[in-house]
Protein backbone atom coordinates (compact mmCIF):
# COMPACT_ATOMS: atom_id res chain seq x y z
CA UNK A 1 0.00 0.00 0.00
CA UNK A 2 1.24 3.69 -1.03
CA UNK A 3 -0.14 6.09 0.84
CA UNK A 4 -0.51 9.38 -1.61
CA UNK A 5 -0.55 12.87 -0.24
CA UNK A 6 -3.35 15.14 -1.18
CA UNK A 7 -2.29 18.52 -0.39
CA UNK A 8 1.19 20.25 -0.37
CA UNK A 9 4.39 18.28 -0.89
CA UNK A 10 5.80 18.57 2.84
CA UNK A 11 7.91 15.65 4.29
CA UNK A 12 7.68 15.33 7.69
CA UNK A 13 9.38 17.86 10.58
CA UNK A 14 11.45 20.19 8.78
CA UNK A 15 9.23 21.23 5.77
CA UNK A 16 7.00 24.20 7.88
CA UNK A 17 3.48 22.47 7.60
CA UNK A 18 2.78 19.54 9.48
CA UNK A 19 2.57 16.52 8.02
CA UNK A 20 -0.57 14.26 9.54
CA UNK A 21 -0.73 10.50 7.80
CA UNK A 22 -4.05 9.01 8.14
CA UNK A 23 -5.46 5.32 7.02
CA UNK A 24 -8.59 5.16 6.56
CA UNK A 25 -11.44 2.38 6.92
CA UNK A 26 -11.92 2.18 3.24
CA UNK A 27 -15.35 3.76 1.22
CA UNK A 28 -18.13 1.21 2.98
CA UNK A 29 -20.93 3.39 3.71
CA UNK A 30 -22.19 6.92 3.75
CA UNK A 31 -20.86 7.60 6.93
CA UNK A 32 -17.31 6.62 5.52
CA UNK A 33 -17.88 8.71 2.87
CA UNK A 34 -18.97 12.55 4.91
CA UNK A 35 -15.93 11.07 7.16
CA UNK A 36 -13.57 11.20 4.54
CA UNK A 37 -14.95 14.56 2.94
CA UNK A 38 -14.70 16.25 6.50
CA UNK A 39 -11.08 14.98 6.82
CA UNK A 40 -9.81 16.29 4.03
CA UNK A 41 -10.91 19.47 3.51
CA UNK A 42 -10.55 20.12 7.26
CA UNK A 43 -6.83 19.17 6.82
CA UNK A 44 -7.08 21.66 3.73
CA UNK A 45 -8.24 24.94 5.85
CA UNK A 46 -6.18 24.26 8.34
CA UNK A 47 -2.58 23.93 5.71
CA UNK A 48 -1.90 20.44 7.08
CA UNK A 49 -0.04 18.28 4.72
CA UNK A 50 -2.52 15.24 4.41
CA UNK A 51 -1.23 11.50 3.54
CA UNK A 52 -4.70 9.68 3.13
CA UNK A 53 -4.43 5.77 2.49
CA UNK A 54 -8.10 4.10 2.18
CA UNK A 55 -7.24 0.56 3.48
CA UNK A 56 -10.54 -1.10 1.96
CA UNK A 57 -11.93 -2.29 4.88
CA UNK A 58 -8.66 -4.88 4.91
CA UNK A 59 -6.34 -4.70 8.62
CA UNK A 60 -3.65 -5.79 6.79
CA UNK A 61 -3.30 -2.36 4.35
CA UNK A 62 -4.00 -0.59 7.75
CA UNK A 63 -0.97 -1.98 9.12
CA UNK A 64 1.20 -1.15 5.83
CA UNK A 65 -0.36 2.18 5.71
CA UNK A 66 1.12 3.22 9.01
CA UNK A 67 4.39 1.27 8.40
CA UNK A 68 5.12 3.48 5.29
CA UNK A 69 3.92 6.98 7.51
CA UNK A 70 6.76 6.43 9.83
CA UNK A 71 9.07 5.04 7.01
CA UNK A 72 7.89 8.66 5.37
CA UNK A 73 8.73 10.26 9.13
CA UNK A 74 4.96 11.88 9.06
CA UNK A 75 4.53 14.37 11.97
CA UNK A 76 1.94 12.55 13.41
CA UNK A 77 -0.46 9.31 12.48
CA UNK A 78 -4.47 9.44 12.94
CA UNK A 79 -5.90 6.22 12.04
CA UNK A 80 -9.88 4.57 12.19
CA UNK A 81 -8.98 0.89 12.91
CA UNK A 82 -10.85 -1.83 10.95
CA UNK A 83 -10.75 -3.89 13.78
CA UNK A 84 -10.23 -3.59 17.45
CA UNK A 85 -7.31 -6.25 17.86
CA UNK A 86 -4.25 -6.87 16.03
CA UNK A 87 -2.58 -3.45 16.56
CA UNK A 88 0.41 -3.62 19.46
CA UNK A 89 3.01 -4.08 17.26
CA UNK A 90 2.67 -1.29 14.61
CA UNK A 91 2.21 0.82 17.37
CA UNK A 92 5.34 -0.19 19.20
CA UNK A 93 6.85 0.80 15.84
CA UNK A 94 5.22 4.33 15.52
CA UNK A 95 5.93 4.55 19.64
CA UNK A 96 9.72 3.83 19.37
CA UNK A 97 9.92 6.21 15.76
CA UNK A 98 8.58 9.26 18.15
CA UNK A 99 5.59 9.29 15.94
CA UNK A 100 2.01 9.94 18.29
CA UNK A 101 -0.45 8.52 17.27
CA UNK A 102 -4.76 9.57 17.17
CA UNK A 103 -7.17 7.03 17.16
CA UNK A 104 -10.26 8.69 15.40
CA UNK A 105 -14.33 6.94 15.15
CA UNK A 106 -13.23 3.48 16.16
CA UNK A 107 -11.14 2.32 19.52
CA UNK A 108 -8.22 -0.50 19.73
CA UNK A 109 -7.74 -2.79 22.78
CA UNK A 110 -4.19 -1.79 23.16
CA UNK A 111 -2.69 -0.40 25.84
CA UNK A 112 -4.02 3.51 26.17
CA UNK A 113 -0.30 4.73 26.40
CA UNK A 114 0.47 3.79 23.07
CA UNK A 115 -1.75 6.60 21.63
CA UNK A 116 -2.46 10.29 22.64
CA UNK A 117 -6.21 10.34 22.37
CA UNK A 118 -9.16 8.74 20.83
CA UNK A 119 -11.54 10.90 19.37
CA UNK A 120 -14.96 9.41 18.23
CA UNK A 121 -18.27 8.33 19.75
CA UNK A 122 -19.62 5.88 22.36
CA UNK A 123 -21.18 3.03 20.58
CA UNK A 124 -22.21 1.04 23.50
CA UNK A 125 -24.14 4.20 24.30
CA UNK A 126 -26.07 3.83 20.35
CA UNK A 127 -26.62 1.06 20.98
CA UNK A 128 -28.35 1.17 24.35
CA UNK A 129 -30.50 4.51 22.75
CA UNK A 130 -31.39 1.77 19.41
CA UNK A 131 -32.84 -0.67 22.49
CA UNK A 132 -34.24 1.94 24.76
CA UNK A 133 -36.83 3.39 22.01
CA UNK A 134 -37.56 -0.27 21.25
CA UNK A 135 -38.48 -1.10 24.97
CA UNK A 136 -40.54 2.10 24.85
CA UNK A 137 -42.70 0.71 21.49
CA UNK A 138 -43.49 -2.03 23.49
CA UNK A 139 -43.99 -1.03 26.75
CA UNK A 140 -47.42 -1.99 27.18
CA UNK A 141 -46.84 -5.20 25.80
CA UNK A 142 -46.41 -8.31 26.54
CA UNK A 143 -46.50 -10.56 23.21
CA UNK A 144 -43.50 -12.04 21.47
CA UNK A 145 -41.68 -9.26 19.84
CA UNK A 146 -38.93 -11.21 17.28
CA UNK A 147 -35.73 -8.62 16.21
CA UNK A 148 -33.33 -9.20 13.79
CA UNK A 149 -30.21 -8.01 13.67
CA UNK A 150 -27.95 -6.53 10.95
CA UNK A 151 -24.43 -6.38 12.43
CA UNK A 152 -21.24 -4.12 11.33
CA UNK A 153 -17.86 -5.41 10.17
CA UNK A 154 -16.63 -8.46 12.49
CA UNK A 155 -14.69 -7.74 15.14
CA UNK A 156 -15.17 -3.59 14.32
CA UNK A 157 -15.72 -1.31 17.62
CA UNK A 158 -19.28 -0.01 16.42
CA UNK A 159 -20.49 -3.89 15.69
CA UNK A 160 -19.06 -5.08 18.81
CA UNK A 161 -20.51 -2.02 21.03
CA UNK A 162 -23.86 -1.77 19.70
CA UNK A 163 -25.01 -5.28 19.61
CA UNK A 164 -23.69 -5.09 23.33
CA UNK A 165 -25.51 -1.57 24.37
CA UNK A 166 -28.75 -2.46 22.59
CA UNK A 167 -28.56 -6.06 24.15
CA UNK A 168 -28.13 -4.72 27.35
CA UNK A 169 -31.25 -2.98 27.38
CA UNK A 170 -33.61 -4.79 25.78
CA UNK A 171 -33.24 -7.32 27.89
CA UNK A 172 -35.19 -5.58 30.77
CA UNK A 173 -38.31 -6.81 28.48
CA UNK A 174 -37.93 -11.12 28.34
CA UNK A 175 -40.50 -10.90 25.37
CA UNK A 176 -38.13 -8.63 23.16
CA UNK A 177 -36.02 -11.88 21.35
CA UNK A 178 -32.80 -11.24 19.13
CA UNK A 179 -33.97 -14.28 17.22
CA UNK A 180 -31.18 -13.57 14.20
CA UNK A 181 -28.19 -12.21 14.64
CA UNK A 182 -25.88 -11.62 11.66
CA UNK A 183 -22.88 -9.48 10.06
CA UNK A 184 -24.12 -7.56 6.74
CA UNK A 185 -20.35 -5.76 6.48
CA UNK A 186 -21.90 -1.93 6.48
CA UNK A 187 -22.77 -2.12 2.97
CA UNK A 188 -25.83 -1.61 1.21
CA UNK A 189 -25.15 -4.35 -0.83
CA UNK A 190 -24.63 -7.11 1.81
CA UNK A 191 -27.17 -5.57 4.25
CA UNK A 192 -29.83 -6.58 1.13
CA UNK A 193 -28.42 -10.05 0.75
CA UNK A 194 -28.93 -11.05 4.03
CA UNK A 195 -32.10 -9.65 4.72
CA UNK A 196 -33.26 -11.55 2.10
CA UNK A 197 -31.62 -15.04 3.76
CA UNK A 198 -33.27 -13.92 7.09
CA UNK A 199 -36.98 -13.39 5.24
CA UNK A 200 -36.59 -16.66 3.76
CA UNK A 201 -35.67 -18.13 6.74
CA UNK A 202 -38.14 -16.11 9.19
CA UNK A 203 -41.98 -15.41 8.35
CA UNK A 204 -42.05 -13.47 11.57
CA UNK A 205 -39.86 -10.50 11.85
CA UNK A 206 -41.15 -7.79 13.73
CA UNK A 207 -38.33 -5.81 13.86
CA UNK A 208 -35.10 -5.08 11.67
CA UNK A 209 -31.77 -3.59 13.91
CA UNK A 210 -29.53 -2.95 11.85
CA UNK A 211 -25.96 -1.22 12.49
CA UNK A 212 -25.91 1.49 10.18
CA UNK A 213 -28.41 2.83 7.45
CA UNK A 214 -26.90 1.80 4.55
CA UNK A 215 -27.36 -1.82 5.91
CA UNK A 216 -30.62 -0.96 6.73
CA UNK A 217 -31.02 0.99 3.22
CA UNK A 218 -30.11 -2.63 1.91
CA UNK A 219 -32.18 -4.34 3.83
CA UNK A 220 -35.66 -2.07 3.15
CA UNK A 221 -35.08 -3.32 -0.74
CA UNK A 222 -35.06 -7.29 0.39
CA UNK A 223 -38.06 -6.36 2.46
CA UNK A 224 -40.22 -4.75 -0.38
CA UNK A 225 -39.24 -7.63 -3.02
CA UNK A 226 -40.24 -9.64 -0.31
CA UNK A 227 -43.70 -8.01 -1.05
CA UNK A 228 -43.41 -6.40 2.66
CA UNK A 229 -43.88 -2.68 4.01
CA UNK A 230 -40.55 -1.36 5.92
CA UNK A 231 -41.39 0.57 8.69
CA UNK A 232 -45.06 -0.57 9.08
CA UNK A 233 -44.79 -4.93 8.85
CA UNK A 234 -41.03 -4.44 9.98
CA UNK A 235 -40.03 -1.89 12.14
CA UNK A 236 -36.51 -0.81 11.74
CA UNK A 237 -34.22 1.24 13.49
CA UNK A 238 -30.81 2.15 12.37
CA UNK A 239 -27.64 3.72 13.43
CA UNK A 240 -25.90 7.24 11.82
CA UNK A 241 -28.29 9.52 9.99
CA UNK A 242 -26.49 10.13 6.93
CA UNK A 243 -29.17 11.86 4.22
CA UNK A 244 -30.26 8.44 2.50
CA UNK A 245 -30.94 7.12 6.01
CA UNK A 246 -32.96 10.52 7.16
CA UNK A 247 -35.01 10.40 4.05
CA UNK A 248 -36.11 6.99 4.47
CA UNK A 249 -36.94 8.06 7.97
CA UNK A 250 -38.92 10.85 6.83
CA UNK A 251 -40.77 8.42 3.89
CA UNK A 252 -41.93 6.41 6.80
CA UNK A 253 -39.63 3.30 5.74
CA UNK A 254 -37.41 3.26 8.63
CA UNK A 255 -38.70 4.48 12.47
CA UNK A 256 -36.06 5.69 14.50
CA UNK A 257 -31.90 6.27 13.87
CA UNK A 258 -29.39 6.88 16.56
CA UNK A 259 -26.84 9.99 14.99
CA UNK A 260 -23.46 8.95 14.95
CA UNK A 261 -21.10 11.95 13.75
CA UNK A 262 -19.00 11.39 10.83
CA UNK A 263 -17.81 15.25 10.66
CA UNK A 264 -14.37 14.70 12.97
CA UNK A 265 -12.22 16.80 10.36
CA UNK A 266 -12.34 20.06 12.33
CA UNK A 267 -11.40 18.33 16.17
CA UNK A 268 -9.22 15.94 14.78
CA UNK A 269 -6.89 18.78 12.82
CA UNK A 270 -6.91 21.05 16.68
CA UNK A 271 -6.07 17.34 18.23
CA UNK A 272 -3.31 17.12 15.20
CA UNK A 273 -1.58 20.60 15.95
CA UNK A 274 -2.08 20.52 19.69
CA UNK A 275 0.17 17.06 19.98
CA UNK A 276 2.76 18.63 17.33
CA UNK A 277 3.21 21.44 19.30
CA UNK A 278 3.42 19.24 22.51
CA UNK A 279 0.41 20.91 24.34
CA UNK A 280 -1.70 18.23 26.44
CA UNK A 281 -5.10 17.11 24.56
CA UNK A 282 -7.28 15.19 26.43
CA UNK A 283 -7.22 10.97 26.55
CA UNK A 284 -10.67 10.48 25.43
CA UNK A 285 -12.52 12.76 22.97
CA UNK A 286 -16.65 11.81 23.32
CA UNK A 287 -18.62 13.11 19.82
CA UNK A 288 -21.86 14.77 20.56
CA UNK A 289 -25.16 13.10 19.30
CA UNK A 290 -28.86 12.74 18.88
CA UNK A 291 -31.75 10.58 17.89
CA UNK A 292 -34.06 10.83 15.19
CA UNK A 293 -37.91 9.94 14.84
CA UNK A 294 -40.01 10.70 11.56
CA UNK A 295 -41.05 13.81 12.21
CA UNK A 296 -37.74 15.11 13.70
CA UNK A 297 -36.10 13.43 10.56
CA UNK A 298 -38.63 15.71 8.44
CA UNK A 299 -37.04 18.95 10.20
CA UNK A 300 -33.88 17.94 10.45
CA UNK A 301 -33.62 17.06 6.28
CA UNK A 302 -33.40 20.55 4.72
CA UNK A 303 -30.31 21.59 6.73
CA UNK A 304 -28.50 17.93 6.64
CA UNK A 305 -25.03 18.34 6.35
CA UNK A 306 -24.22 14.86 4.76
O1 LIG B 1 -17.23 3.42 12.73
C1 LIG B 1 -18.38 4.09 12.34
C2 LIG B 1 -19.22 3.19 11.50
O2 LIG B 1 -18.51 2.75 10.38
C3 LIG B 1 -20.48 3.80 10.92
O3 LIG B 1 -21.56 3.78 11.78
C4 LIG B 1 -20.70 2.91 9.74
O4 LIG B 1 -21.64 3.40 8.84
C5 LIG B 1 -19.33 2.89 9.22
O5 LIG B 1 -19.10 2.01 8.24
Amino acid sequence: VTACGDSGSGSGSGSGSITLGFSQVGAESGWRTANTKSIKEEAAAAGIDLKFADAQQKQENQIAAIRSFIKQKVDVIAFSPVVVTGWDAVLKEAKAAGIPVVLTDRAVDSDASMYVTFLGSDFVEEGKKSGQWLVDQYKDSSEPVNIVQLEGTVGAAPAIDRKKGFEEVIKSKPNLKVIASQSGEFTRAKGKEVMQALLKAHKDIDVLYAHNDDMGLGAIQAIEEAGKKPGEDIKIITVDAVRDGMQALADGKINFIVECNPLLGGQLMEIVKKVHEDQPVERRIVTEETVFDQEAAKKALPSRKY
